[in-house]
């Protein structure tokens, strides 16, 4: 079994780093969720409706946007997790689209025959079933009627595409996903929101199905950036996975669209690497004039491709300024109906890596380490 290889590997190096198992204090910082949905759905395009938070997207294309994203949405470093630092994120899913983010993407797991959002193994971290997350999205999505949002599902156990489409019809979530005709004439925002199929949703490890089309395996319409990066200067715009896309000019003649990979790890001794949040506000930057910076890389991706990435991955997405960074991408600086996160963190406040890695529990270590062997 692959964990306990993972998990055997990562006791006896944690044996010989002697960490201490001392977790973080809670965070202490309230929000309050107050979105309110800022046009209807049957306006298709009048120059007054709202796309995403903004007029300026309802006529632009879906495939010409980029969408600030949640990497690892569903794993939470907050007090549901006892501030598990196997947590990726400090808030959830329903917050960061109330902030902005329009792309969630999180790791699922068949654990007795059943979907669940686990981290590298239900054993570590276990968010609950997928069709209990899916329809806390739902709830949000019914009450968002002028919102497309993209869903990013790594079905790290190759479960069947049939239980992925029986957790979306549980949810309520499958009645609106959308099925594109074509890889490259995706509509507008404005004509999928008129249609009422405002979720796009890939699953990596399916093949396509004609009971369920809305779910698209990921590598037919998405290529991605490296991931695992550990240096500030390791962000590039190279073309990872799949890896038969070719250059990136060639990935976008395929029709697939590009998906930036932008969070730092680092590593703590020997080969155990955790996400790093010493350097999380500059790591998730807007600006673009330090090495680093979301911005800069989104504009450099933006300068050798030739297309603006359509999506972007970060961790703790709640600091820095993200949602700002998919802005300036986008062109817009007239966003509306957002609600704003107050931001905290425990570890962005260390002001050195000694300090953070002490902070670190030694079942999170595991947790980690064995994300980057196994995670995808
Ligand atoms: C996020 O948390 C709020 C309450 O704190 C809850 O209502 C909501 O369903 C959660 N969202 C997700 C996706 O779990
Ligand atoms: C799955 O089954 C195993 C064996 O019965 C059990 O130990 C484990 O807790 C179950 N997992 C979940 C998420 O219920
Ligand atoms: C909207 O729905 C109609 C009728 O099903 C379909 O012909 C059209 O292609 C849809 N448009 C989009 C943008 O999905
Ligand atoms: C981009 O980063 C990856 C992973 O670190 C590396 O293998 C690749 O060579 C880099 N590409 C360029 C053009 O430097
Ligand atoms: C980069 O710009 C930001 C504001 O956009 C500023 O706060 C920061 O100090 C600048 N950093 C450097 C290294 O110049
Ligand atoms: C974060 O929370 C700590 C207490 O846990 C508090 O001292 C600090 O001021 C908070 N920082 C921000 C930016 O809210």
């Amino acid at each position: 079994m692959r964990f306990s290889v993972a998990r055997l590997l990562a006791t006896a190096l944690i044996g010989t780093a002697g960490v201490q198992a001392v977790f973080p204090r809670p965070e202490a910082s309230e929000i309050s969720s107050a979105a309110t949905p800022s046009s209807t759905a049957s306006s298709a395009s009048s120059s007054s409706s709202v796309c995403n938070n903004s007029p300026v997207l309802c006529d632009r294309h879906y495939n010409d946007i980029t969408y600030m994203g949640a990497h690892d949405s569903a794993f939470l470093r907050d007090a549901s997790t006892g501030n598990s630092v196997a947590g990726n994120q400090f808030k959830n899913a329903t917050f960061a689209l109330d902030a902005g983010l329009r792309f969630l993407q999180a790791q699922v797991h068949n654990e007795n025959n059943t979907l669940r959002l686990c981290h590298t193994s239900c054993s570590l971290l276990d968010a609950g079933p997928l069709e209990t997350w899916l329809a806390a999205i739902n709830d949000w999505v019914v009450g968002h009627p002028s919102d497309v949002i993209t869903l990013l599902l790594v079905n790290s156990d190759d479960a069947d595409v049939s239980k992925f489409a029986d957790a979306f019809e549980k949810s309520g979530i499958d009645k609106f996903g959308f099925t594109p005709t074509s890889k490259t004439a995706w509509p507008s925002l404005a004509q999928m929101i008129a249609n009422d199929t405002r979720v796009v949703s890939f699953i990596t490890n399916i093949d396509s199905s004609a009971a369920s089309p809305h779910l698209l395996p990921e590598f037919n319409y998405i290529f991605e950036t490296p991931f695992t990066v550990l240096e500030l200067d390791g962000f590039n715009c190279t073309v990872d996975r799949p890896s038969n896309a070719g250059p990136a000019s060639n990935a976008f003649s395929k029709g697939l669209m590009g998906l930036v990979n932008h969070f730092k790890d680092q590593v703590v001794t020997g080969s155990i690497i955790i996400p790093d949040t010493t350097n999380i506000n500059l790591v998730n930057s807007a600006a673009t004039n330090a090495t680093g910076n979301l911005g800069l890389h989104i504009q450099q991706c933006n300068q050798e491709w030739s297309h603006r990435p359509s999506f972007v991955l970060v961790d703790f997405w709640d600091q820095g300024s993200t949602v700002k960074a998919a802005d300036n991408s986008n062109g817009i600086s007239d966003a509306t109906g957002r609600t704003s996160v107050a931001s905290n963190s425990s570890g962005s406040s260390s002001a050195d890596g000694v300090s953070s890695t002490r902070e670190l529990g030694t079942g999170a270590l595991i947790a980690f380490f064995a994300a980057t062997l196994l995670m995808i």
